[in-house]
């Protein structure tokens, strides 16, 4: 199949082109579109077909439920059930508003009972839905254009990175979709935050840049899903898709703690050994670090602190150390708080929770 891909300008996202990518969703197709979290491959939430049609195209065990996209706050309640006696929360619908009211359009995904609307192909056979708003104008334009109702995983293959930039998802979905809507990097770089409505205490089941204390401020208590947290993996997440091993680099990958000098005295004489044995080593830092290494690969991921900055490119940092060939990632840990908590889930993730104590080493 020849995939089409069209340059959308944020400020003019109702381009004659959209109704083509409307149309094509329509028809059961399917077209990847920028969001402000990261890229998505989207299809006709409401039609079967179109949802398997995405996991054949990403490669993607189908008991991995999709997120379903909305440009319109009420069209909740044609997908989602919202009266009380559905739920163990009190005033459920009030706290949907408040959330919605807060945090969309915005990197928040929420899951909430299904109606019947909602085929069981795009749940992975839940009862429940999750949905988001997103903020990215194109995203809006492109949602409204397709009937309302998109479902769409991150568009990259399974087992790869979330696509942040258009080449991204040009490299992993070229010739498997009919349209690309090219809207350039994405702001946020890392996918929404995950909230489970459906328990007796809302809980996260994926971080993102909305933290814990964002939504306690809405919500009072919020927790953790236990399964996020463990790194022996023997509490099963609730999120399906937070079981698989997202993203393996081709080499192996290691997250180093510790203070600077005693991290980057270790990362160096590994690379050395490395050096030894053939193996080619890399090395992801704080930019203020660039010159304390010797290693053959460095990559900068933002200034100390800075974990927006490090959020927006940890998906590019780790697409080009698999393109380079690198056998041997080492990492310096990041502050976790706001959205380095997510940047440190998807690090660890992609390290296989790897992580070595510089600091304990002498
Ligand atoms: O930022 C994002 O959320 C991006 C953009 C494209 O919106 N989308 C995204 O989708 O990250 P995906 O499919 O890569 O990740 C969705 C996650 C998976 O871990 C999936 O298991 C979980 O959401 N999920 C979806 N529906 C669920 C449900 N009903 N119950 C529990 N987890 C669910
Ligand atoms: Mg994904």
């Amino acid at each position: 199949m020849d995939t089409e891909i069209i340059k959308f300008n944020r400020d003019d996202p109702d381009a004659e082109e959209m109704r083509r990518a409307g149309e094509i969703i329509r028809a059961g197709g399917l077209v990847a579109f920028p969001t402000e979290t990261v890229y998505g491959l989207g299809g006709d939430a409401l039609n079967p077909d179109s949802s398997r049609k995405i996991y054949a195209a990403k490669g993607r065990p189908s008991d991995n439920p999709l997120i379903v996209h909305i440009s319109d706050v009420s069209d909740i309640s044609k997908i989602a059930v919202v009266d009380n006696i559905a739920y163990v929360i009190e005033n459920i619908q009030s706290k949907v508003s408040a959330l919605a009211e807060r945090f969309w359009p915005g990197p928040l995904t929420i899951i909430l009972h299904k109606t019947d609307m909602v085929p069981y192909e795009t749940t992975g056979g839940l009862d429940t839905v999750a949905i988001r708003m997103p903020s990215d104008p194109i995203a809006l334009a492109f949602i409204e254009a397709s009937g309302g109702y998109i479902a769409a995983p991150s568009a990259n293959i399974s087992g790869r990175p979330s696509p942040t930039r258009v080449s991204h998802v040009i490299e992993d979905m070229d010739g498997r979709i009919e349209m690309i809507l090219d809207g350039g990097d994405v702001d946020i770089g890392v996918e929404s935050t995950i909230l489970d409505l459906t328990e007796e205490i809302p809980t996260i089941l994926r971080p993102g840049a909305i933290t814990d204390r964002h939504l306690a401020e809405v919500l009072g208590e919020v927790r953790y899903d236990p399964g996020i947290i463990e790194d022996n993996s023997s509490v099963a997440p609730k999120a399906p898709g937070m079981k698989y091993r997202h993203y393996a680099p081709r080499g192996e990958m290691v997250v180093v703690t510790g203070t600077h000098r005693a991290v980057a005295d270790y990362i160096n004489l590994r690379a050395e050994e490395d050096k030894h044995d053939l193996i080619k080593s890399g090395v992801i830092c704080a930019d203020e670090h660039v010159l304390d290494y010797r290693v053959p690969v460095v990559k900068c991921a933002g200034r100390l602190g800075d974990e927006e900055t490090a959020a927006h490119r940890l998906y590019s940092i780790l697409r080009e150390f698999d393109a380079e060939e690198v056998d041997m990632i080492y990492s310096e840990a990041f502050d976790d708080e706001g959205i380095g908590n997510a940047v440190m889930n998807r690090l660890l993730k992609a390290a296989g929770h790897r992580v070595i104590d510089a600091d304990g080493l002498n």
